[in-house]
């Protein structure tokens, strides 16, 4: 099997992920920070370390302002349900997630919030300008997605952050497709809130993730329970990490999330990066100059993650993902990608596209192959006629 679907979650894992879950669940897999024998005051420090990790990573200063989620969906909906208050308008894209969209969708039917969704490029790319314009006097929030996860499209964050802060509002970035393969500075891009998955880019487990809360900022907890400090207070202690992490933290995926971030730091975001982009090319550089296929996304390799949409003519995008899978063993994802917005803004709804993604463990003969399977696929469309 060639796996290229790396954007719905990397895989495989670093050796060194697997190792650790596996040692630290049987050996040392102890409550941390619910007790004060060795084993939980060490299991406490794991989650501690991996807090510092990945608060040097994005660039914050204060590692407890890293709060520990499910996913970036959880970490999202922890944002916006925390934040957004009776009255708040909210600008966001039409790029966004299904993990942006729906919370706001939910409020904005209750009658809670209004929003605004900016129009992307044909290309996926946000202008500044545009959020400007759709920022009215109730706007306390401005969230977009860094990359998109059906383009690759990185958006400029320093000039929105930039332009968000001057109007004094709340910005929330959705890095669940740039967490570790993006570099990202929460001060330098005046981020407020940072939404990450811990199983994409930063190679850790499912079920692990992020959310970094900015000092101006107060979220009120969406889960209220046990910390493990403050025990006798009936109401959830007020700092943070504790304010939003209530309840036993998935502490056996974190170890695995921190030896994710390890080797993501050994080998080094930029090189790693980059081993994408060479994918990437490789990809577009055959398919470019075929007119049997239309490739979404913009033509500039700078300013994209390695994720490529396409489509071949004429053809349905289930019917290439399951000849992908079912004849030439490829793993990709068709469809919509949660992201329906995105889609219309591209004209390729309802159907969606083909989202080929290469990861840090694919070859340049993995995507060989994988292109001449779409160039065989598209010669036999065209002699079988057209597919619905
Ligand atoms: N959000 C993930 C994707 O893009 C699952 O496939």
């Amino acid at each position: 099997m060639i796996y290229l679907d790396n954007a719905a979650t990397s895989f495989p894992k670093p050796q060194e992920v697997y190792r650790e879950m596996d040692l630290f669940f049987r050996e040392r897999g102890a409550n941390p920070g619910r007790a004060g024998y060795r084993m939980s005051l060490e299991a406490e420090r794991e989650l501690e370390g991996t807090r510092k990790l990945l608060a040097s990573i994005f660039g914050a200063k204060n590692p407890n302002r890293i709060i520990f989620t499910l996913n970036a969906t959880d970490a999202l909906n922890m944002a916006i349900k925390g934040l957004l208050r009776q009255g708040d308008h909210v600008v966001t894209s039409t790029l966004e997630h299904n993990s942006v969209t729906r919370p706001l969708e939910n409020l904005q039917k209750r009658g809670t919030i209004t929003s605004s969704r900016v129009r992307a490029s044909q290309e996926g790319f946000i202008d500044p300008e545009d959020i400007k314009k759709a920022i009215n006097p109730k706007t306390r929030l401005v969230v977009i997605t860094h990359a998109s996860n059906v383009l690759g499209t990185v958006q400029p964050l320093k000039d929105i952050g930039r332009l968000v802060r001057e109007e004094d509002l709340i910005f929330m970035v959705d890095a669940a497709q740039s967490a570790g393969v993006w570099p990202i500075s929460v001060e330098e891009e005046c981020i407020d809130l940072l939404a990450f998955t811990g199983h994409k880019g930063l190679f850790g487990p499912p079920g692990t993730g992020g959310l970094y809360v900015g000092d101006r900022v107060e979220l009120a907890p969406w889960r209220e329970g046990g910390t493990g400090v403050n025990s006798q207070s009936p109401s959830q202690p007020e700092a943070l990490p504790f304010r939003l992490e209530g309840g036993t933290p998935n502490f056996v995926g974190i170890v695995g999330l921190k030896s994710g971030v390890e080797f993501l730091l050994a080998k080094g975001i930029d090189s790693i990066r980059s081993h994408g982009h060479r994918l990437l090319s490789n990809i577009l550089r055959v398919l470019e100059g075929d007119n049997r296929f239309i490739l979404y996304g913009p033509k500039d390799t700078g300013k994209r993650l390695s994720i490529v949409s396409l489509n071949i003519k004429d053809s349905s995008p289930s019917l290439v993902g399951s000849l992908l899978d079912e004849s030439f063993d490829i793993a990709v994802r068709s469809g919509l990608h949660c992201a329906p917005f995105t889609h219309k803004e591209l004209g390729t709804f309802p159907e969606g596209t083909v989202r080929i993604s290469p990861g840090y463990f694919n070859t340049e003969d993995d995507v060989a192959q994988a292109v001449c399977a779409l160039k065989e696929i598209a010669s036999s469309i065209k002699t079988a006629g057209p597919q619905v």
